[in-house]
């Protein structure tokens, strides 16, 4: 795959620098910036209107930013070079847009000779095979399912070998069964060093899916690791539940080891502000177990990346409301 074949040039699959783009009086997406590796997969989530399309698109050389600076795949963004980044990437859009009554075959022909690709009958053929639709390369698309439809314009999107894949949500409207098959094929994409760039509203597919993600709500709201998102944005916690209420609970968790501080989370239940479970958790077992306390679970809390996310997200819509 030529997600190898990277341009040792440039360190960076994706650099975006105050990349906006307005429509008329409206601001889709402003003062985006963010740097993607090779090889990597990174989410861009936000809720519907956010302007993940819309970067997409700009990305993709589709429509043009109207501020800002980016290179894709090693080469500046700019009107004139809108050919030779297009021959390195590829863009699946939120619909497929299939020829319904060719076959997958034909759409695929369709779409190489589009481009002048060299060997397209060498190249579909491993398109289908890479997404596990070689079996149906003579099925009509129109009599597909959501989900090999969404294979078959992924099959599309893979024909050019691209560096660097843009999927914008590409398992919305799936049933459960075919989002796995999509995650999967992502995977093995991921296995082959292409860069993928995906837009979701789905949290648990970025989670899934992704070494770094970010949130856009036409301003980038935070980017970093899943699980450095979590750690930012909330305190740690261990949450304590024994058989009766301690009659004396500040004296138990009082200057423990890495507790900063607890609050009564219900009749039995104590939730203790940590700065390292692995120091703050044995050490409380121990206290407990010193005043006699029956401790029926001490565990540590996971803050999802949903969490994070609707932090974020409700943070600006408060902040909307108080404008
Ligand atoms: N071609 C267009 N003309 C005018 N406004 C647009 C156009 N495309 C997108 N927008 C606006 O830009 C904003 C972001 O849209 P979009 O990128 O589609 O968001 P998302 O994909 O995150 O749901 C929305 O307010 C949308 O109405
Ligand atoms: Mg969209």
């Amino acid at each position: 795959m030529a997600g190898q074949q990277q341009d040792p040039a440039s360190a960076a699959a994706l650099s975006v620098r105050g990349l906006g783009k307005r429509f008329g009086d409206r601001v889709a997406f402003q003062d985006v910036t963010f740097e993607i590796g090779y090889g990597e997969v990174f989410g861009f989530l936000g809720p519907n209107g956010a302007g993940k399309t819309t970067i997409v698109r700009t990305l993709g050389t589709l429509i043009a930013p109207t501020s800002g600076s980016a290179t894709v795949a090693g080469i500046p963004l700019t009107p004139g070079n809108g050919v030779e980044i297009r021959r390195r990437i590829a863009v699946m859009p939120e619909s497929p847009g299939l020829y319904l009554r060719l076959s997958v075959a034909e759409n695929l022909e369709c779409f190489a000779d589009l481009y002048g690709a060299p060997d397209p009958r060498e190249r579909i053929d491993r398109a289908l095979r890479a997404v596990g639709l070689a079996d149906r390369a003579q099925d009509a698309c129109g009599t597909l399912s959501k989900g090999l439809r969404q294979r078959a314009a992924l099959a599309r999107a893979l024909l050019p070998d691209p560096q660097v894949l843009f999927l914008d949500e590409p398992t919305t409207g799936l049933d459960p069964s075919a989002t796995r098959d999509v995650h999967d094929l992502i995977d093995a994409l991921r296995q082959q060093g292409v860069t993928i760039f995906l837009t979701t509203h789905r949290l648990d597919e970025a989670e899934r899916l992704c070494d770094r993600v970010a949130i856009l709500n036409t301003t980038l709201r935070t980017i970093g690791r899943p699980d450095e998102l979590r750690d930012q944005l909330f305190a740690r916690t261990l949450t304590v539940s024994t058989l009766s209420p301690l009659p004396d609970p500040g004296r138990v968790f009082a200057g423990l080891p890495a507790v900063d501080g607890w609050h009564a989370g219900g009749p039995a239940v104590y939730v203790l502000t940590v700065s390292d479970p692995a120091v703050a958790a044995p050490a409380t077992t121990r206290a407990l177990v010193a005043a006699g306390a029956d401790v029926l679970s001490i565990t540590q809390s996971r803050h999802s990346l949903e969490d994070v996310y609707l932090q974020l997200v409700d943070q600006d819509r408060e902040e909307e409301g108080r404008r």
